[in-house]
């Protein structure tokens, strides 16, 4: 993997630049739109490329491991050839899924004992056979095991899991060595940054992982609750640590608003379910603010879902149809807004390497800031 650095922005820390994999070039700022099971929830292929049209999409290790199961996914020849993208993916590792089980979890230093949200069976995550099951789903970038804490969090708990997904860290790296690659392409590990909301905590974090010197790091630990303000200030102590010429990539965020902050402190990658998971209930995102299409006022507003939107949804449907659909329960209804909703995030991030490279990213994002920060 390789990352060209092309221009920093003078006056934030935004920067633009260029991830090249066996699998192509993803241009940075870049959201990733989340495809936890294989599937970016109500969206074709073709629509994803054609429409929305990403560099990159994300899977999730936990879900693909417990169904189809690795065995599939060896014999489909990979997460690519299975889902038919041949575009790049990246697959998280596991360590934020089995946070979110909280009660069905137990954590040591060897690994996570967890049971499945399916048919509640009993695993065991390591670090090295994450890596192992990264290797079969064949991602070109893969994410080291790590602890994901909640919020609040503990000073001395933050401290003692920090710590582990340090220990975790080099595990994977070990293992991963000695873990040939499934398919004919590259994969690339990318490590994680925790240390809750303590500034401290946080530096160590970011030091001990520049020292592993991989091609690309990631934070994780944030928008697990916190104040937003509190995630900026993390996220700006951890980039001043990282290296400039690596990607930073900001796990699990977040609304518009959290991406555009986080991209002038210096993030170049994110995912997030929202524009999704918020699309299946009614709530689409534009550059002019959020709206609940489920709502009386819309219910004979015959504009189009969104003017500016840049896909073919956007304008082939009214505000008033897709509250019908809403209203009916209809299908379409939820898949018409995550089209529109992945499309203005892709719309957003490339908005931003625009003004990045056109040296004005900052006036514009306090602009897009004010105007997103609206109900409509
Ligand atoms: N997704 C969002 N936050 C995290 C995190 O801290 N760790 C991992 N592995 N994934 C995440």
């Amino acid at each position: 993997m390789q990352f060209d650095l092309k221009l920093k922005d003078p006056k934030s820390k935004a920067r633009a630049g260029v991830i090249t994999t066996d699998h192509g070039t993803i241009e940075t700022p870049i959201f990733m739109p989340v495809g936890t099971v294989a599937s970016v929830k109500g969206v074709h292929q073709s629509e994803l490329k054609d429409e929305i049209n990403p560099d990159i999409i994300l899977g999730n290790t936990y879900h693909l491991y417990l169904r189809p199961k690795t065995d599939i996914l060896e014999q489909a020849g990979g997460l690519h050839k299975f889902m038919n993208w041949d575009r790049n993916i990246l697959t998280d590792s596991g360590g934020y899924q089995v946070y979110s089980l909280s009660g069905r979890r137990k954590i040591n230093e060897e690994g996570v004992k967890f049971k499945s949200h399916i048919d509640g069976s009993t695993h065991f995550f390591t670090p090295e056979n994450v890596m192992e099951i990264q290797r079969s789903i064949g991602a070109d970038i893969i994410m080291a095991f790590d602890e994901c804490t909640p919020y609040p969090c503990d000073y001395n708990y933050a401290k003692n899991s920090m710590h582990m997904t340090h220990r975790w860290l080099k595990r994977c790296i070990n293992h991963l060595e000695k873990t040939p690659l499934k398919y004919d392409y590259n994969q690339t590990l990318f490590p994680i940054v925790q240390g809750s909301t303590y500034t401290d905590l946080r530096k160590q974090s970011a030091e001990f992982i520049a020292s592993v010197e991989a091609e690309g790091n990631a934070i994780g630990g944030l928008s697990v609750g916190e104040p937003a303000e509190e995630m900026y200030a993390m996220t700006d102590v951890v980039c001043s640590i990282l290296p400039e010429d690596k990607p930073r990539y900001l796990m699990g965020v977040g609304t518009p608003i959290n991406i555009l902050e986080n991209i002038a402190l210096g993030v170049d990658m994110f995912d997030c379910v929202m524009p999704t998971r918020n699309a299946r209930n009614g709530m689409l995102f534009t550059a002019h603010g959020t709206i609940n299409i489920k709502n009386k006022k819309w219910e004979n507003d015959f504009s189009a879902i969104d003017e500016m939107g840049i896909t073919f949804v956007d304008t082939l449907y009214s505000k008033a149809y897709l509250r019908h659909l809403f209203a009916s329960k209809e299908l379409l209804g939820k898949q018409i807004a995550s089209i529109h909703n992945l499309g203005f995030y892709l719309w957003l991030v490339r908005e931003a390497r625009k003004h990045i490279l056109e040296g004005d990213f900052a006036v514009w994002k306090d602009k897009m800031v004010k105007q997103m920060s609206k109900r409509l």
